[in-house]
C-alpha cells in the first residue's frame, strides 16, 4: 500500500475523545466507511494481503469487522465466515470464552463452514488487547482449520495486542494497515 493511500485511510479515521467513557479515545472509521474512494482503497489493500497469504476463507469479527470483511471476501473471490458474540448463530457452533477488561465474553464460530484445507484469515478493524483476534484463531484451530494470518485497519500498539497475539500466530502473519 502505498503511502498516499495510508494518508487517506487514516485522515478519514475521527478521533472521538471520552468515548465510550472519559479517558478513552475512541477510532471511529464510519467517516472512511462513508468516502467510496477510502472505503475501496482499504478493501483493496486487504484483498491483496488475503491474496498474498493464500487464504481460502474470510473470517469477519462482529461487528465492525464485518463491515470491512465482506466486501474484501467479494472482491478477493472468498468465502465469508461470520465470528458472532454468543447467540446469535442458529446452527451448530464452536464457543470460544476471552478475557475483557472487567468480566468475559464468548464468541462462536459455525464450525461446518470451514473445509479440510482451509486457510483462513481474520480481519477486523481493531486490534487493541488481542483478545478478540487471540479466541477467534483458538477457534480457527479447534475448527480443524489452519490459520493464514491476522489483517486490520489499526493496531493500538500501546495496548501489547501484536505481543498477546504472538503465541497464537504461530508464525503466520499480522498485518495492520
Ligand atoms: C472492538 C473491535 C475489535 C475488538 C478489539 O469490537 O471492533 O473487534 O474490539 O479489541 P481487543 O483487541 O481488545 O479484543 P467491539 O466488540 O468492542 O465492538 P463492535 O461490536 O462495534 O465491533
Amino acid at each position: 500500500m502505498t503511502t498516499g493511500t495510508q494518508d487517506l485511510l487514516l485522515s478519514r479515521i475521527r478521533d472521538v475523545p471520552d468515548y465510550p467513557k472519559p479517558g478513552v479515545m475512541f477510532k471511529d472509521i464510519t467517516p472512511l466507511l462513508a468516502d467510496p474512494a477510502a472505503f475501496t482503497a482499504l478493501t483493496d489493500a486487504l484483498a491483496e494481503l488475503c491474496v498474498s497469504c493464500g487464504a481460502t476463507k474470510i473470517v469477519g469479527l462482529e461487528a465492525r469487522g464485518f463491515i470491512l470483511a465482506a466486501p474484501v471476501a467479494v472482491r478477493a473471490g472468498l468465502g465469508f465466515i461470520p465470528v458472532r458474540k454468543a447467540g446469535k448463530l442458529p446452527g451448530a457452533t464452536l464457543k470460544q470464552a476471552y478475557e475483557l477488561e472487567y468480566g468475559t465474553a464468548e464468541i462462536e464460530i459455525h464450525a461446518e463452514d470451514l473445509a479440510d484445507g482451509d486457510r483462513v484469515i481474520v480481519i477486523d478493524d481493531v486490534l487493541a488487547t488481542g483478545g478478540t483476534a487471540e479466541a477467534s484463531l483458538e477457534l480457527i484451530r479447534r475448527a480443524g482449520t489452519e490459520v493464514a494470518g491476522v489483517a486490520v485497519l489499526m493496531e493500538l500498539g500501546f495496548l501489547g495486542g501484536r505481543a498477546r497475539l504472538e503465541p497464537a500466530l504461530r508464525g503466520a502473519p499480522l498485518e495492520a494497515l
